[in-house]
Parts: structure tokens; C-alpha cells; sequence
């Protein structure tokens, strides 16, 4: 054995992605993941749909993938007590909801805390809820978009990690936001998952925090150019 010290190799990051529809933030994730220097690695995708495009996106990618089909189930504490089951036997240190289309129970979310993360295309707190774009074109708002936040049992509630921010122009439609904010989305979320796969982002009683630092009550500000 040579004399020297070992470099550092940073612990791998095994994170499982549930979605239910396209998956243009799992591809994001894929596609940043695939610089060795990170130490997140998608460990597996589940979606509680068969035919979700994003499946084939983690297949393709050689991911392994499951299906949960949620109608198999008599109500939604029989589903999540099955997702939980299927989540850990690939033991994830994180959990991260890209476009996964279902309400998740206390207990769910109790079971990850403080390793679960939600994207949603709004500057949370505001527009919580569906059809955001639309939402902000119809109250006038000069600015949107996008917010990463751990999961809490507050819908789209949680203690925000990362945002990022557009200016909404005259001409825009819910189809233009919609491209711009999802834009924004495949940049911050994949940060967002490195920095917890660092051990830079945590969440405590106090809040999240990166580097140590708290985060304060809108997270890291990222203004989209
Ligand atoms: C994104 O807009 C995300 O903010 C929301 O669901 C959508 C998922 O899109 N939570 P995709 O399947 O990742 O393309």
C-alpha cells in the first residue's frame, strides 16, 4: 500500500424519484447526475402509472422502475403503507416527488421527514394548488416561478429550499410560462438533490438550512436571466 492519504470519495446519495406523468425533471436529474462528481444516484423510479412516459425515460437510462397502480388499493393509507414498503426496500436516503399526481397521507410523510422534496411551478407561498401559470397571468403578476421545499404535511407547504425567478412579459401565455418555468425547474431541482446528496441541505426543528446557514423563509433565491 503507498504511503499516502486516500482523497475523499463523497458517500453515495441513493435517491428514489416518484412521478406520474412526462418526467422532464427526472431527465434533468438524469442528465446532471451523470457528472461523476455528484454523489446522487437514482436508486429507482416509481410511478403510480403504468404508462408514464418517465418510466421509459428511467428505463432507457438504465434505472430500475416500478409500478404502483393506487386503484389496486382501498383508499389512500392502503397505497401509501404499499409505496412506503416498495420506497425502502431500496433503502433511499432521500425521496424526491417529480410530478407524482397524488395526495400523500401524515403518516407518508411523516416517514420521510426531513428526506422528502416537491417541485412546484409557483413562487410558493403563492399558487399552491393546480394551473399556476394560468393563475398568475389572470392576477396581473410581474414575476413567477418555481420553488423546491421539503415535504411537510402542509400541501405545498413545506420549509422552501431553492426558487427561481422569472419575469412574466406582456405576450406571455400559460404555455410560455409554462416553458420557462419548467426551464428553471430542471436546473434548481437537480441542485437542490446535490446539495442534500452533499450533505450541505438539511432540514431541522429550526428549518432548513444550507452549509449550516438557516435558509430563511423564501430559500436560496436563483433570478432566472
Ligand atoms: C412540474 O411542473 C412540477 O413543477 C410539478 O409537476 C410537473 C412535472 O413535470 N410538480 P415533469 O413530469 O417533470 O415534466
Amino acid at each position: 500500500m503507498p504511503d499516502v492519504a486516500m482523497p475523499d470519495t463523497p458517500q453515495s446519495c441513493d435517491v428514489v424519484v416518484l412521478l406520474s406523468g412526462t418526467g422532464g425533471n427526472l431527465q434533468a436529474m438524469i442528465d446532471s447526475f451523470q457528472d461523476s462528481s455528484s454523489p446522487a444516484r437514482i436508486r429507482a423510479v416509481i410511478s403510480n402509472r403504468a404508462d408514464a412516459y418517465g418510466l421509459e425515460r428511467a428505463r432507457n437510462a438504465g434505472i430500475e422502475t416500478r409500478a404502483l397502480d393506487h386503484t389496486a388499493y382501498e383508499g389512500r393509507e392502503a397505497f401509501d403503507a404499499a409505496l412506503i414498503e416498495l420506497i425502502d426496500t431500496f433503502a433511499p436516503k432521500l425521496v424526491v416527488l417529480a410530478g407524482f399526481m397524488r395526495i400523500l397521507t401524515p403518516g407518508f410523510v411523516r416517514h420521510y421527514h426531513g428526506r422528502l422534496l416537491n417541485i412546484h411551478p409557483s413562487l410558493l407561498p403563492a399558487y399552491k394548488g393546480l394551473h399556476t401559470h394560468q393563475r398568475v397571468l389572470e392576477a396581473g403578476d410581474a414575476t413567477h416561478g418555481c420553488s423546491v421545499h421539503f415535504v411537510t404535511e402542509e400541501l405545498d407547504g413545506g420549509p422552501l429550499v431553492v426558487q427561481a425567478v422569472i419575469s412574466v412579459e406582456l405576450h406571455d401565455t400559460p404555455a410560455t410560462l409554462a416553458q420557462r418555468v419548467h426551464a428553471q425547474e430542471h436546473l434548481i431541482y437537480p441542485l437542490a438533490i446535490r446539495w442534500f446528496a452533499e450533505g450541505r441541505l438539511a432540514l431541522s426543528e429550526h428549518g432548513a438550512s444550507l452549509n449550516g446557514q438557516p435558509l430563511g423563509p423564501g430559500g436560496h433565491l436563483i433570478q432566472a436571466t
